[in-house]
């Protein structure tokens, strides 16, 4: 359904708050699936911190994905919404304590452990519970993406994961502790990547890691998780609403050595929720300088840091305007000069009371969300709550 159709559902709700087309998130659910249930041995864990929504991730328990989780707090609240827990994984450089013990206690599938010490610690609480708990190791690839910098996270000078000179004595160390079974490897080269060519460098490298393996006697992986980073067209999200999944699989299925039996997990976030979200503000003020035109809208960077943290580029329309175009600085009321969405903007002219759409605002949306300024997280509606 198209968004401008919308308005009048819009117009009488407090504002900001997010809007997801759950019709569109059944659709990329669809695709995915589609591509996941083509190649055997393809499994999807939906990156958690991309949108912990309730509502969404109930949907996307339902089309029957796992969960990738990176805290307690996202292993509690999958739990709470359905995801069987051996269908959850947990990542993340720095694993407390608690979050260990919460994790064993629910039977997680596996951890993706990222390094040594964290691996003995794990080892350790495992024992005193009476468990064995399965780790798989986050191997940094050195594989650069072209993305942000902020958003890169295979290179060597990135603090995640376990240098790929280390991978050998990782898992001689994991196969001398009882409590603890080696079931795989894990790697994540950043986000919002659309060269497959980056995957395809991914590929490469694992297929070199996993020879190394075998030549040193260690044959059994039953896992390989590839991680996430799909990116979306953040420029035109009416033209390509479902991420190219295909293009993104078929990489995988021809660039990677899958020995048989073995398992390919994958941990998408951005392409999985992107396109469904958008932020739903409305204009407060429109302010005249001498060099610019400011609208200051209700919505700011509490609600949508991208653009403020990252320089990101979202699409913004005015749906309640069709009058002609002029150029707008569209900015939140928070007292930060970065609260902005997006500088010399063209949007039809804009007044008091129009509604604005930050499009492809689904992933690292709401769950990037503060209560800077003391302002209130913001609510949020799926399709079915707006039409209902
Ligand atoms: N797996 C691991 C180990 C990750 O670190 C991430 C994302 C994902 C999977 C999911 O990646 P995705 O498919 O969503 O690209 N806040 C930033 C993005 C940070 C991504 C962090 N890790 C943004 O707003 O662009």
């Amino acid at each position: 359904m198209n968004i401008s159709e919308l308005k009048g559902c819009f117009e009488t709700r407090q504002t900001p708050f997010y809007y997801y087309d759950t019709q569109l998130l059944a659709e990329t659910l669809a695709a995915i699936k589609g591509e996941t249930d083509v190649h055997e041995g393809y499994h999807l864990h939906y990156a958690v911190k991309a949108c912990a929504n309730p509502k969404i991730l109930r949907m996307i328990q339902q089309a029957g994905f796992g969960a990738d989780c990176v805290s307690g707090g996202e292993i509690r609240l999958c739990l709470q919404n359905g995801f069987p827990a051996d269908e959850i994984v947990f990542a993340g450089v720095g694993k407390a304590d608690w979050e260990i013990e919460l994790a064993l206690e629910a039977g997680i599938q596996y951890f993706n452990v990222e390094s040594i010490p964290e691996l003995e610690v794990i080892a350790d609480i495992a024992k005193r519970m009476g468990k064995v708990a399965e780790v798989c190791f986050r191997i940094n690839p050195d594989v650069g993406a072209h993305t942000h910098a902020g958003i890169t996270t295979g290179l060597a000078e990135n603090k995640f994961g376990i240098s790929k000179e280390d991978m050998l004595s990782a898992v001689r160390t994991s196969q001398k502790l009882s409590s603890v079974r080696f079931v795989g490897l894990h790697f994540h080269i950043g986000s919002q990547i659309l060269e497959m060519d980056d995957f395809e460098a991914l590929c490469s490298r694992i297929n070199e890691l996993q020879d190394k393996l075998e030549a040193a006697g260690i044959a059994e992986v039953r896992n390989i998780n590839v991680g996430g980073g799909l990116g979306i067209d953040y420029d035109d999200p009416d033209k390509h609403p479902v991420p190219d999944f295909k293009a993104y699989f078929d990489t995988y299925a021809r660039h990677l050595k899958l020995r048989p039996g073995q398992h390919l997990h994958f941990e998408l976030g951005r392409a999985v929720v992107g396109q469904c979200g958008s932020l739903i503000t409305r204009c407060l003020y429109v302010k005249k300088t001498k060099t610019k035109q400011f609208a200051i809208v209700d919505g700011s960077m509490t609600e949508l840091i991208r653009p403020a943290l990252y320089d990101a580029h979202h699409l913004i329309q005015n749906i309640s305007s069709d009058d002609a175009l002029q150029t707008y600085d569209v900015v939140g009321p928070v007292c930060e000069s970065s609260d902005v969405f997006a500088k010399d903007y063209p949007l039809p002219e804009t007044r008091r009371g129009h509604i604005l759409a930050i499009r492809s605002a689904g992933a690292y949306g709401e769950t990037m969300a503060s209560q800077y300024n003391c302002r209130a997280l913001p609510a949020s509606y799926t399709l079915e709550e707006l039409l209902s």
